[in-house]
């Protein structure tokens, strides 16, 4: 994705840029070696990304400064670092594979631990959800944030299951929801369930209205707006956000038709199969 993406992002070669989503800096370090003379700020609010960025030895150190925070916070945090506008703002939203394949994060279906925090100052686990939340409201989660047709029928399973003791491992939730859901091909039943309570967890929707809200007045006039999604939850809010503001003349949409993987990329990259990729650059109104 990273050269489907920067094709939209980069409109200034000695501008700044924010990558809200370092993960594994694919991204930023691709754009910054492509573009020599641009500079970055990355976002990340995973310790663990961090970490990374710091013991990459690179030669990119004084081009790019890293910033563990919700990105959500934008605004403020280039406010704080004394820098009005940005030439581009990219976002490459979920979770990361490095925390996927990470078993004691508990974001796969066979952890050992039911977590799903993406960043561990945050307090609320999956766990204490599972745990402690009522079934209709479990139920709810499910559906508004999985689409999970069969939400009371699981929360039912978990709720009848929790007199028995404490849910403790995602593996032990799959068991749940396979014991009252058939597989659908092969994909796993848990699927929705597991993306449902993955963006309560993280406030994902919340976090990327915050994003998409704050960034008209953080870019320059001719500056881009440039979203990665995977799911069409997130994928709806970004087209309304930047239809809204088409009709407000202060975006132009430059992907007038959502921008998928290259099948070259998704050869490689199994994970850009299901991304979907909106660009949109800034008026000067
Ligand atoms: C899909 S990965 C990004 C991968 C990255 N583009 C790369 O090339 O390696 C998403 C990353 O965004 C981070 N993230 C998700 N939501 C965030 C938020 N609200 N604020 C800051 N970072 C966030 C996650 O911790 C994760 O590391």
């Amino acid at each position: 994705m990273p050269s489907e993406s920067s094709q939209y992002l980069i409109n200034n070669p000695s501008g700044l840029y924010v990558d809200c989503t370092f993960g594994g800096g694919g991204h930023t370090y691709y754009l910054l070696e492509k573009y020599k003379d641009i500079k970055m700020i990355a976002f990340d609010w995973d310790g663990a990304a961090f970490e990374r960025f710091e013991n990459r030895p690179s030669g990119f150190k004084s081009r790019v400064t890293f910033v563990r925070e919700n990105f959500k916070n934008i605004k403020s945090v280039l406010e704080n670092a004394g820098i009005g506008k940005v030439d581009g703002i990219l976002a490459d939203i979920g979770v990361s594979s490095k925390q996927f394949d990470d078993l004691g994060r508990g974001f796969s279906f066979n952890s050992k631990n039911l977590d799903m925090r993406m960043d561990l100052r945050n307090t609320l686990t999956a766990k204490e959800v599972i745990n402690g939340c009522g079934e209709e409201e479990l139920a709810g989660i499910f559906y508004k944030y999985g689409e999970e047709r069969m939400s009371r029928q699981i929360a039912k399973a978990i709720a009848l299951r929790r007199k028995r003791g404490v849910i403790n491992t995602s593996l032990e939730l799959q068991d749940i929801i396979c014991s009252v859901k058939r597989p659908e091909g092969k994909i796993n039943p848990a699927t929705k369930v597991f993306q449902a309570l993955r963006i309560f967890v993280n406030k994902e929707l919340e976090n990327l209205e915050a994003l998409l809200c704050a960034s008209p007045e953080l870019l320059n006039a001719g500056g881009r707006i440039v979203v990665i999604s995977f799911h069409s939850l997130e994928d709806r809010i970004i087209k309304q956000n930047f239809k809204r503001n088409a009709w407000e003349n202060i975006y132009k949409i430059l992907t007038k038709k959502v921008i998928t993987a290259s099948q070259e990329e998704m050869k490689n990259n199994p994970r850009s199969r299901s991304a979907k990729i909106r660009a949109a650059e800034r008026t000067n109104v």
